[in-house]
Order: C-alpha cells, then structure tokens, then sequence
C-alpha cells in the first residue's frame, strides 16, 4: 500500500516523467552531487542529477559510469549551457543513454536540446521569465525548473513564491513544472504541489546527507548556520555583471566585494579592458566552491547554501530525507500524520 496516497496522487505526472517513485529531484550542487550522493537519492526514491559542473567530457563518463554502478534507477545530469565543449557532453550522455539532461546557466545555444532529444533523452531546463519559459518549451524543452531567489548558489532577483503565483496556474495544465528555492521541509512542498507543480527540486536540504562527500567542516557551517546567514552577493559598479550567488557569509564573501571595487579601480583608471575585468571576476570565485566542499576551507571557500540552510541540523540518510518530506506533506494534506 502506498503509505503517502494524496502526496503520490499530486506527484503521479512529475513520478512519470522522471520514472521514480517520488517526484523530489536534487538539484545539480558542483563537487557535491557526483556519484555517491545521486545515487543515494534515486536509491531512495527520489531523483539524482549529477553536477557537471567544468568537468571535462572524459571525467563525465567516469562518472556516469560510476554512478551506473551504484544504483539501476533513473538519474540526469546537468550541464552548463557556456561549457566550451558542450556537444561531446551531450554526446557522453547520449552514449550512456542518460534519460534527462538538465541545461543550466542560460539560455540553450542553437541545437542543443535539438541534440539530447535526437538521443532519446528528456530536457529540463531554467527559465527567468514566464514568456521565456514559454518559448524554450514550444521549441522542444520537455520540463522546466522554476528557481527562486531564496536558493543556494547562483540566483534570479524573484522568490520562488512569486515565480510559483506566475508560472504555475499559466502553465502546469500542459506542463511539467518543477518548483526549487526554499524548501526546507514536506509541507512547503504539498502547498507548491497542490498549485500545480509536477514535483519539487532542493539543494540545500540534501547537501549534508550522510551520502554527500562534502568537507565535514561544510557540513558543519551548514549545521550551525540559520536562515539570514545564507546571503546573496552584492554586485557594487553596474559596469561588473556579476550574477548573485546566495552563500553562508564568511571572510569569502567579504573579500568577493573588496575585489570588486578592486577591479571596478582599475577599469576606472583604464588600465584594463572591460573584457579582462569580467573575467577576473569570474576566475576570483572560480574553485571558491571547491575549497569550501572538498578541502573544508569555510573561512575562504564559498560555502554555497539556500535559505532553508536553518532547516538543516545534522547528517540524515538521503533516503531518510526524502521520506521525512514526504510524511510531512502528506500530514499537511490531510493524511497521515508526520512522525
Ligand atoms: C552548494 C550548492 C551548489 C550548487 N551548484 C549548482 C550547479 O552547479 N548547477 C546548478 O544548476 N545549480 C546548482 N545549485 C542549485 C541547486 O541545484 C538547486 O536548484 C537549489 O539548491 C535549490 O534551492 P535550495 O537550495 O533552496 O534547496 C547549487 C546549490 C548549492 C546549495
């Protein structure tokens, strides 16, 4: 007997299209969603999807592979729309028949999903605007993936609350929609479900699962750490586009501003291109995740993290997560009562 009937009822569509038991994605975190950690959630019922992160095409099918090993059911991955070598990633996935690919990071370019699609696979994608997410799934996107500001890593400016007001009454008739940002807990979960959502997506609440290879001092920060401490970067010359990232605030984040106004100097004083400017941005938070996440550095690393970071108190199994959220849910429809 299925002990969750209302939640499973809200989540048949989103349960099919992914082909799992629950329709509870993790979303892609880099360094923390390889092998062990996406495996443990589609063990557990949920929906794994691996992190390419910059991964060269050769250590993608590693790592594919390694997670082909350790769990028989369905897993994506995700691959950043600007990885400069974003056809033979796709032809990786195809090679291995990866059911969903998730393109993440910007708009697809030209042929993309075109491609995943003549492979077999399901693609998922972002979109920031209703009227952009209208057009990306006309043009053969099969799900789509609203993200609210209150998310961990790199943010839009509107919370998920607004963006689930929007998107979902326009278009989760037709439509397989996934709603991330904020979810600490089941009960925020069955309120997106029952607005229309096919499933839900978290980042933040699975990071510290007893599965995620993450520094146990990461973990730690993320134990100790509450809500307001998860803040967005701040951008301080309009000349620097810099897309927020929300990160447990540290001498990291700190200094992310100084080099700001560091570099913004020097443009001012014309001694660099604005091209060169940007990308010195860019590389100054380039491997800042990677310090945090697997060398445990939290004072100088980015320790990337959702508001929900205040939910999360110790290491629970990701398959024990996954039915707490759903006991949770389904006591607030009415159901079972949560233990
Ligand atoms: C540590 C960390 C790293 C992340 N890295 C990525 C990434 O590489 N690619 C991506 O598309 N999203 C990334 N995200 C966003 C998550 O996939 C997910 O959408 C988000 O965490 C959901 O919101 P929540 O954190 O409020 O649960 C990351 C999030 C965290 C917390």
């Amino acid at each position: 007997m299925n002990a969750f009937p209302k939640t499973s009822a809200l989540m048949a569509r989103g349960c099919e299209f992914l082909g799992t038991e629950y329709a509870i994605m993790c979303g892609a975190m880099s360094w923390v969603s390889e092998r062990n950690l996406v495996s443990a959630i589609s063990n557990g019922g949920g929906f794994g999807v691996i992190a390419c992160g910059a991964m060269t095409p050769d250590l993608l099918d590693a790592e594919i592979a390694a997670t082909k090993a350790m769990t028989d059911k369905p897993f994506g991955v995700n691959l950043i729309t600007m990885h400069p070598d974003l056809p033979d990633l796709i032809a990786v996935c195809a090679g291995h028949d990866v059911g969903h690919v998730v393109l993440a990071g910007g708009i697809p370019p030209k042929g993309s999903v075109e491609a995943i699609k003549a492979a077999g696979a399901k693609v998922i994608v972002f979109a920031p605007t209703l009227a952009l997410a209208k057009k990306l799934l006309r043009s053969g996107a099969d799900a789509l993936v609203i993200e609210g500001m209150e998310a961990g890593g790199h943010i839009g400016p509107v919370s998920t609350s607004v963006l689930a007001q929007e998107f979902l009454p326009a278009l989760s008739e037709e439509h397989v929609v996934f709603v991330a940002g904020g979810i600490g807990r089941g009960e925020a979960m069955a309120g997106y479900l029952e607005m229309g959502a096919s499933g839900v997506q978290l980042g933040t609440r699975f990071a510290c699962a007893t599965e995620s290879i993450a520094h146990p001092d990461f973990k730690k920060a993320f134990f100790r750490a509450n809500a307001r401490d998860a803040v967005a970067s701040v951008q301080v010359d309009a000349r620097l586009p810099v897309i927020p990232v929300r990160a447990l605030k540290n001498k990291g984040t700190e200094e992310f501003t100084a080099k700001q106004r560091e570099v913004a100097g020097v443009l001012d004083r014309e001694e660099i291109a604005m091209a060169e400017a940007q990308l010195q941005i860019e590389h100054y938070w380039a491997g800042a995740l990677r310090r945090a996440v697997v060398d445990g550095d939290v004072e100088n690393g980015s320790l990337m993290a959702g508001q929900s970071v205040g939910m999360v108190k110790e290491e629970e199994p990701a398959a024990e997560i996954i039915a707490k959220l759903m006991a949770e849910s389904e006591a607030a429809l009415g159901g079972r009562r949560a233990a």
